[in-house]
C-alpha cells in the first residue's frame, strides 16, 4: 500500500494493513536472516544425484536450528540448464529434476509452519532461447502474442558485429558476457539482443534513450514492453498464490536498455513496488543490483553489495590467485598477511549505508552461487573463518548465509564446468551432511553426483559439527542468537566506523540502538594490532561479550586503545 492510499484509508477510518513499514518493506525484515539454497546440491531425496524440493523440505528442522528465518531458493523452474537454472523455459512450472509445483507448495507450507519465509528467484531480464515465448517471437509473423517480448533486428552497428566476432574467439563463447547481440538468422530477423549468455535472450522492457539509427529500439511504454511487464507481474502473482513471500530479482538493474543513469529501470521498479505494496505489502523484493544507493530508492527493500557493481566486496574477500580477485589491489583484507586495504570497500559502503539506512537494507552475503566461499585458499582455519563470520553477522542490514558456509564448507577449485557454472562450480558442490562417499547428500554412487563432493573425511559435515561445541556451526548459531536478541547488533542498529580506513588493521566499528552500544573489532591478519579510537565511548567501561582469539579495550580520557591478538574478532559491550 502506498502512502497516498494509507492516508486515504486512515481518513476513511479503514484498517490499514500491516505494511510498507516506513517504506523499508515488510516489518519482518527487521529481524530477517536469510539462508540461500542452491537446490541442485542441497539434499537429494530420490537418489538420482540431484538435489530436489522434497530433499530441502526434509532438512527444514536443521535449517531452523541454525537460527535463520528466511530461505531463498535459486531458480527452480523448467530450464534449459545452460546457466544453472537462470535460463528459464517455463516460468510457471517447477523443473521435473526438482519435483512438482505441489512439492513446492508443500515445502512452503512446511516452512511456514516452522516460522520461515520463503523467497524465490525471479529471472526478470531474460529467458532461455528454448522458451516457447522466444520460439514464437523468432517466427516470421511478428504480430503474435509473444512477438515483441524480445528485441530483433536485421542491422546492428559495426561495434556490435565486432563484439560477436570477439566472443566467438573466446574459449567458451556460449558462456561469455561479451557483446550485446547474437546472430540467430531466424525467420523473424538476423540478430536478437541477449542479456547474459547467448542462450539468454533479453526480455524487452524497452529502451530509455532511443537511438534514431536503431528503429527496432522501442520506448518503455510501447505495447511489447508493456506486455512483458504485465507478464512479470503475472509470474510474481502466480508464485505468491503458491505461498512465496517474495523474490530475489536477478540482474534487476538490466531490464531497460540504453539507460546508463538507470533512470528508466528505476521508473519501472518504482511502478512495480507500488503495485507490490498495494497488493502484497507483506512480501519482499530483493535486488541483485549491487548498487544499493540506486536499487533501494528504486523500490527494492534489500540490495546485495557483492562482486560486481560498486567496488569493494572483492577487496575484502577475494585473495590473489583465487577467482574474481581484482587487479586494483594486491591482497584482500581478510588475509593472514595483513596487507589488505579497507578504503575501497569502506568509501563505497559508508556512502551507500548513509544514503539508504532509512529506506532499506544492504546485504553483505557470506558468499553465493556466483563466487567463492569464505573458506578458500589460505583462509582456511576455523579461527580465520570465525573472524570473517563475526564481521558478516555484526553488520547492519539483512545477513545472507549461503548454504554450507555455516559449516565452513570449502570452495573447491578446478572442478568441471557444469551447466554454465565455469569457475562457479567450486561454490555449488553438494551440502556436506555426514561422513561417507556422498557426504549424506544422496544415496547414489559418487559418480552420479551433480558435482563432486568434498568429503573431508567427514570433518566438515553437519553431523560432526553438531557434536562439537567449538564448531563453526555452533559458532554461527551462537552469533545469530546474539544478533536476534540484541537490537543494537541487528538489522536496524546504527553502524559507524570508528577506526581509520587508512590504517586498516584492526577494523573497528560501533553498533547502537540508542539504548545499548557495542564496539566490534576485527583483525584477520596474523599479527597483533592496535588502534586508538576517538569516539563518544572514550572513558567508558567496556566488557568483552564474544571473542575469537583475544582482544582488550582500554579506556582513556580522550581516546581508547584497542589491542587485538593475531586472527581475532571481539565484540565489546559499552557500559
Ligand atoms: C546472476 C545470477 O546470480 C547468475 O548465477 C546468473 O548466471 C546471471 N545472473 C544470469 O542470470
Amino acid at each position: 500500500m502506498n502512502i497516498k492510499k494509507i492516508a486515504l484509508a486512515i481518513m476513511l477510518g479503514l484498517t490499514v494493513p500491516a505494511l510498507s513499514w516506513a517504506g523499508k518493506g515488510p516489518e519482518w525484515l527487521k529481524k530477517a536472516v536469510f539462508y540461500q539454497i542452491y537446490p541442485s546440491t542441497y539434499m537429494d531425496s530420490n537418489g538420482d544425484g540431484m538435489g530436489d524440493l522434497n530433499g530441502i523440505t526434509s532438512r527444514l528442522d536443521y535449517i531452523k536450528s541454525i537460527g535463520v528465518n528466511v530461505i531463498w531458493l535459486n531458480p527452480i523452474y523448467v530450464s534449459g540448464w545452460t546457466d544453472g537454472g537462470y535460463d528459464i523455459i517455463d516460468y510457471y512450472k517447477v523443473d521435473p529434476r526438482f519435483g512438482t509445483n505441489t512439492d513446492l507448495v508443500n515445502l512452503v507450507n512446511e516452512a511456514h509452519k516452522r516460522g520461515f519465509k520463503v523467497v524465490l528467484d525471479l529471472v526478470a531480464g531474460h529467458t532461455s532461447n528454448r522458451c516457447p515465448w522466444f520460439l514464437q517471437s523468432a517466427e516470421a509473423d511478428a504480430n503474435q502474442h509473444y512477438s515483441n517480448y524480445y528485441v530483433w533486428t536485421n542491422t546492428i552497428s559495426q561495434q556490435d558485429k565486432d563484439e560477436i566476432v570477439k566472443r566467438h574467439q573466446e574459449a567458451h563463447p556460449e558462456a561469455s558476457f561479451t557483446g550485446r547481440y547474437v546472430e540467430a538468422n531466424a525467420p523473424r530477423a538476423k540478430y536478437y539482443l541477449k542479456n547474459f549468455f547467448e542462450s539468454q535472450p533479453a526480455l524487452n522492457y524497452g529502451f530509455y534513450n532511443i537511438d534514431p539509427n536503431s528503429p527496432w529500439e522501442e520506448p518503455m511504454d510501447a505495447a511489447g514492453p508493456m506486455r512483458t511487464r504485465e507478464e512479470l507481474k503475472n509470474i510474481m502473482a502466480f508464485w505468491i498464490s503458491k505461498g512465496a513471500d517474495g523474490f530475489r530479482v536477478d540482474m534487476a538493474h538490466s531490464l531497460v536498455k540504453n539507460d546508463p543513469q538507470k533512470i528508466g529501470v528505476t521508473k519501472l521498479w518504482k511502478e512495480m513496488r507500488d503495485w507490490y505494496d498495494t497488493n502484497y505489502p507483506e512480501h519482499v523484493l530483493i535486488a541483485e543490483w549491487s548498487n544499493p544507493a540506486i536499487a533501494l530508492p528504486a523500490g527494492f527493500s534489500i540490495d546485495f553489495f557483492i562482486h560486481f557493481g560498486i567496488k569493494g566486496y572483492p577487496s575484502l574477500f577475494f585473495a590473489k590467485n583465487t577467482p574474481h580477485h581484482q587487479d586494483d589491489y594486491d591482497q584482500c583484507y581478510f588475509n593472514l598477511d595483513g596487507k589488505g586495504q579497507l578504503k575501497q570497500f569502506m568509501d563505497n559502503y559508508i556512502d551507500a549505508y548513509n544514503k539508504t539506512k532509512d529506506i532499506g537494507y544492504i546485504s553483505l552475503p557470506t558468499s553465493n552461487h556466483d563466487f567463492q566461499r569464505p573458506n578458500v585458499g589460505t583462509r582456511n582455519t576455523l579461527q580465520q573463518l570465525e573472524v570473517a563470520m563475526t564481521f558478516f553477522l555484526t553488520q547492519p542490514g539483512c545477513p545472507f548465509i549461503y548454504y554450507g558456509d555455516e559449516i565452513a564448507m570449502k570452495y573447491i577449485p578446478n572442478l568441471p564446468n557444469k551447466e554454465g557454472s565455469m569457475d562457479r562450480s567450486g561454490t555449488r558442490t553438494p551440502m556436506q551432511w555426514s561422513s561417507g562417499a556422498t557426504a549424506g547428500f544422496s544415496t547414489c554412487t559418487p559418480d552420479k553426483l551433480y558435482l563432486p563432493v568434498d568429503t573431508e573425511n567427514g570433518k566438515i559435515t553437519v553431523e560432526s559439527e553438531e557434536k562439537d561445541p567449538k564448531s563453526m556451526l555452533n559458532f554461527v548459531r551462537d552469533m545469530l542468537k546474539l544478533r536476534l536478541a540484541t537490537n543494537a547488533l541487528g538489522n536496524e542498529g546504527e553502524w559507524k566506523m570508528l577506526s581509520d580506513v587508512n590504517k586498516p588493521y584492526p577494523l573497528v566499528y560501533q553498533r547502537t540502538d540508542g539504548n545499548e552500544t557495542y564496539v566490534v573489532a576485527i583483525n584477520p591478519s596474523g599479527k597483533k594490532v592496535q588502534a586508538a579510537i576517538d569516539s563518544e565511548n572514550a572513558g567508558k567501561n567496556v566488557k568483552v561479550i564474544r571473542s575469537v582469539g583475544k582482544g582488550t579495550y582500554r579506556s582513556g580520557s580522550k581516546s581508547d586503545q584497542i589491542s587485538l591478538d593475531a586472527v581475532s574478532a571481539v565484540i565489546f559491550k559499552v557500559k
